[in-house]
């Protein structure tokens, strides 16, 4: 089969279309036909080793390869269809459209991957294409996560830190759908597409300091590592909830503290993947509460484009690489 493959880590250009084996299913496996596969900054960040929290470094270099990467076929989140199942597998069928996640197997940027059936992987939207179903999982996964352990009412105010990114740009969606009023926070080039996703507000981060804008929220969605704690803690109303995913050490020690002495509740979290919460996604994209988000789509000799923009932060949505002919 095609894939993308890189050997070494560094920057983009490492990756490279090559024919490799084809996956066998094993007894509890599934093997899928990949249509599409999310360029992910989790991608980017496995590709060159560089990430914006350093601490599990180490314990990341030992899992994924110290001199070299493991698996060398990257793609963690994707579309396509189920074209074998392993002798113990009874919960989807051949020829079912899916999307999911590889989680740490990876493997999505070739043209068959094989999965545990017990992985995050669901039968995809029907009113989705599967370049946009494949920009689902992470972005929305973890936004739905997130927004749902907020426990959002009608009509909270809520501002989304990195409101352009994958995660940040179905935090608005779904944040819209829960009846939140959304401040977004990015850059001013990401603001229209920031507003068709529902944001109510919009906050250019180059040019204001939303933590100086005398504004309050009943919940802080900050996707943006380095964040200003105190800061972002002091802007809660009573009851307030602050939820990161980027959580340094002293993060979590002063999270600990601010939820056990005061009214609002610090939570950091790394996002679990279920299947309940991407089934949840498929009824309420197929409803038109949440749509796609697809900037562009690449093909697989594109792959190393697809990273260079991921890398720029510039992209206005998710960048997709369609796997296969
Ligand atoms: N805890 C978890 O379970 C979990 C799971 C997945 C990802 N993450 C982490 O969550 C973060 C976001 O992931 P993602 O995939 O959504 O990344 P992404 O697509 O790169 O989104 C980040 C967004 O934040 C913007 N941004 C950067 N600096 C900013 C600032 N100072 N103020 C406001 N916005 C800023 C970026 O735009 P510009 O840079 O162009 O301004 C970009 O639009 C990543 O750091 C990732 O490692 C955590």
């Amino acid at each position: 089969m095609k894939a993308i493959t890189y050997s070494d880590y560094g920057p983009p250009d490492v990756l490279h279309v090559e024919e490799v084996p084809a996956p066998e299913p094993g007894d509890d496996e599934v093997l899928i036909r990949v249509r599409a596969a999310e360029a992910t900054k989790s991608d980017t960040e496995m590709r060159s080793f560089r990430f914006a929290v350093n601490w599990f470094w180490l314990p990341l270099r030992l899992a994924i390869g110290v001199r070299k990467p493991r698996q060398r076929i990257l793609g963690g989140y994707f579309a396509g269809e189920v074209v074998a199942l392993g002798n113990d597998v009874t919960r989807l069928a051949v020829g079912n459209e899916v999307y999911g996640t590889a989680g740490i197997r990876f493997g999505a940027y070739g043209e068959y991957v094989s999965l545990p059936a017990s992985y995050t992987i669901v039968p995809k939207p029907t009113n989705m294409s599967f370049a946009e179903a494949a920009a689902v999982p992470l972005g929305a996964l973890n936004a739905l996560h997130f927004l749902r352990l907020a426990n959002i009412q009608k009509g909270e105010k809520v501002l989304i830190n990195g409101a352009g990114g994958s995660i940040g740009a179905y935090g608005v969606q779904i944040a819209k759908s829960m009846g939140a009023e959304v401040t977004a926070v990015d850059k001013s080039i990401k603001e229209d597409f920031i507003r068709r996703m529902g944001a109510d507000h919009f906050i250019d981060y180059t040019k204001e300091d939303f933590a100086a804008a005398g504004e309050t929220y009943d919940v802080i969605f900050d996707m943006v590592p380095g964040s200003d704690y105190g800061a972002c803690v002091r802007l809660l109303n009573p009851n307030g909830r602050y939820l990161t995913g980027n959580p340094t050490f002293s993060f979590m020690l002063r999270s600990v503290f601010t939820t056990w002495f005061s009214d609002k509740t610090v939570l950091f979290r790394f996002a679990r993947e279920s299947k309940e919460e991407l089934l949840a996604l498929k009824t309420m994209i197929e409803a038109g509460e949440i749509g796609s988000i697809v900037e562009k789509v690449y093909p697989m000799e594109g792959a190393a484009e697809a990273h260079r923009r991921v890398e720029t932060e510039e992209r206005l949505g998710a960048l997709v690489i369609a796997i296969g002919g």
